[in-house]
């Protein structure tokens, strides 16, 4: 008999196995129902999106970009990457701007998403939408929900006080800044390059001078 060893599989048993049980149990029931071969588990979810409320059944893997493009057909927000690279699939949720594509539906449950289709309508302009127009902010478009999003969101941060990587001073509020929008806006890849233009209308949204 080993005891070294056999003490060493015992105890990675034991930590697998809580860790397994602790996993297990923090699952909802459908989750815990899944088994190899069989369907996956569904879940409902409920949410609001552009302040309507949405009831869904959801496979629990369902990302939220899929959830909104392929469940409630809200089309205006892309998959770029799927991978968390891009931001073409920028939303905001609870007032703050995500990658819909690295965030699970169900983790979503009683949430407050808003998608480009609710920042405004071809009537009425959100003023970040009728800039990004004035200043040719897009090429081909693709990426402009998701840098449109980014953008409102990134001015509320600002007037928030949330800090950046680029403020001299972590501690002083933060100011509106052509350095400061290209440090937020950085996770908005542009395939066309209009991040110049990009750059000129979020700034005249907020009022700033390039
Ligand atoms: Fe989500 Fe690219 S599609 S970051
Ligand atoms: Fe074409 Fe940005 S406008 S990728």
């Amino acid at each position: 008999m080993n005891g070294k060893g056999e003490l060493a599989v015992s105890r990675r048993g034991v930590i697998v196995g809580g860790t397994s049980a602790v996993a297990l149990a923090s699952l909802p029931a459908t989750a815990q129902e899944r088994v190899p071969g069989k369907p996956p588990a569904a879940m409902p979810v409920k949410f609001d999106v552009n302040g309507k409320p949405v009831e869904l059944t959801l496979d629990t893997r369902t990302t939220l970009l899929d959830a909104l493009r392929e469940h409630l057909k809200l089309t205006g927000t892309k998959k770029g990457c799927d991978h968390g690279q891009c931001g073409a699939c920028t939303v905001i949720v609870n007032g703050q701007r995500i990658n819909s594509c690295l965030s699970l539906a169900v983790q979503h449950q009683g949430d407050s998403i808003k998608t480009i289709e609710g920042l405004g309508t071809p009537d009425k302009l959100h003023p970040m939408q009728a800039a990004f127009i004035k200043h040719d902010g897009y090429q081909c478009g693709y990426c402009t929900p998701g840098q449109i999003c980014s953008a409102v969101a990134v001015l509320d941060e600002i007037k928030a006080g949330v800090p950046s990587h680029v403020q001299d001073n972590i501690t002083a509020r933060p100011r509106v800044s052509a350095d400061e929008l290209r440090e937020r806006m950085s996770g908005n890849i542009c395939r066309c390059g209009a991040y110049s233009n990009i750059a000129e209308a979020i700034l005249e949204t907020a009022g700033a001078k390039a």
